[in-house]
């Protein structure tokens, strides 16, 4: 058998339903800010409980849109140093200062203890990401501090739609949280992402971002330092589609995600992360550590050997670690150097089989049998 790292899922009908809304564009001339981005824009914000959502080009230019409304230039941003490089990218782009703190081991997730110990009177604001797919259960936590400490909290929810804690979406925690429609993400609009927010302030200038700056569609002066970063309708078009199987999606993915909780808790040599209670996780990722100094290639090569591709991590390298982002200050990051260095994130697709599902569990067991 073989299982590659991720599978992307357009069903029959999903694909004649994007064929017919794309003609709609081409035949009408409709191709960027046009229905099917509105479609995709409340669709969203309804399944996410937030009053507004605003489609943008990619997650990237989603987060910088959030960081120039909130006006980051000139001021510090504490980023956790587990996560991908345009979370602190786009804090750089807009103008910001990036400060590192660490990770939960149990979440790979903003820790609020190192989080605390990084505010200094130069922040301004904080960046937490829902890391695999799970809200981590500190989120309220580090909200409440963020208050306290009179500092704004932006969820990067790349990998997090429709997940929740206590009931409570994704993107509702702080002031706005910014989603990514990568092809590889649990829903996907080719290229895209989505800000939501509670705040209309925030949604106003989130909309003159990404359309140049300008004050308004048909014309106007440019009155904000935006960009193109729009979303066109055809990729909003493959959004709504989407956005449609998001529930049924996160349901494969959880059940996929039992049978390996349940698989691998026997097998010596791997520890998934656990699900705490009150969590929905969409799985992304479905993430688990292999025991300290397990040599992760020699595993994942194994897997390999086998037929299973393990998706990639989340992440195999911080932040601190990327040559771009060597100087970023930052205190103590035992956990994150630790989880970066021996997670593995087994494969799971929306419409993975429970035959494939084994199928990975058995390849997992073998090799730790074989190589310890
Ligand atoms: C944590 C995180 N933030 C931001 C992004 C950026 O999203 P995009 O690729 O849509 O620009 C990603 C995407 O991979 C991500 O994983």
């Amino acid at each position: 058998m073989k299982i590659d790292a991720a599978r992307i899922v357009f069903g029959d009908d999903d694909r004649a339903e994007i064929l017919r809304r794309v003609d709609a564009s081409l035949r009408t001339g409709a191709l960027t800010l046009g229905p099917n981005t509105l479609e995709l824009e409340a669709g969203f914000a309804t399944r996410h409980d937030s009053p507004f959502a605003v489609a943008t080009s990619s997650g990237t230019s989603a987060l910088e849109i959030i960081f120039r409304a909130l006006g980051v230039e000139g001021k510090e941003v504490v980023v956790p140093a587990n996560t991908f490089f345009a979370t602190a990218a786009a804090v750089v782009h807009a103008g910001g200062r990036v400060r590192l703190a660490d990770v939960d081991p149990e979440t790979l997730a903003l820790d609020p203890a190192s989080l605390e110990a990084a505010l200094t009177p130069e922040t301004v604001g904080v960046v937490h990401v829902h890391i695999g797919g799970l809200v981590s259960p500190a989120v309220p936590a580090i909200a409440e501090l963020c208050r306290a400490r009179g500092v704004w909290l932006v969820e990067d929810a790349a990998h997090a739609h429709g997940s929740s804690f206590e009931g409570r979406p994704a993107g509702t925690f702080g002031v706005a949280g910014a989603f990514s429609l990568y092809p590889t993400k649990v829903i996907t609009s080719g290229e895209g992402g989505v800000i939501v927010t509670a705040d209309e302030r925030l949604r106003d200038e989130a909309v003159v971002h990404r359309d140049q700056g300008k004050a308004g569609f048909l014309g106007g002066d440019h009155v904000r330092m935006g960009a193109a970063w729009r979303m066109s309708e055809p990729n909003a078009a493959i959004g709504v589609v989407h956005l449609g199987r998001l529930d049924g999606f996160i349901a494969r993915r959880s059940a996929i995600a039992a049978r390996y909780r349940c698989g691998l808790e026997p097998v010596g040599g791997i520890r998934a992360l656990p699900l705490p209670p009150g969590c929905v996780s969409n799985f992304y990722k479905f993430v688990a550590l292999l025991d300290p100094g397990a040599d992760r290639d020699r595993f994942k090569q194994a897997l390999r050997d086998r037929g299973v591709n393990a998706s990639g991590e989340v992440y195999a390298k911080p932040l601190h670690a990327q040559p771009i982002f060597a100087d970023l200050p930052h205190g103590p990051l035992p956990h994150c150097d630790d989880v970066c260095a021996r997670h593995v994130c087994l494969p799971v697709h929306s419409d993975m089989t429970d035959e494939e599902a084994a199928y990975v569990v058995s390849s997992v067991q073998e090799v730790l049998a074989d190589h310890g």
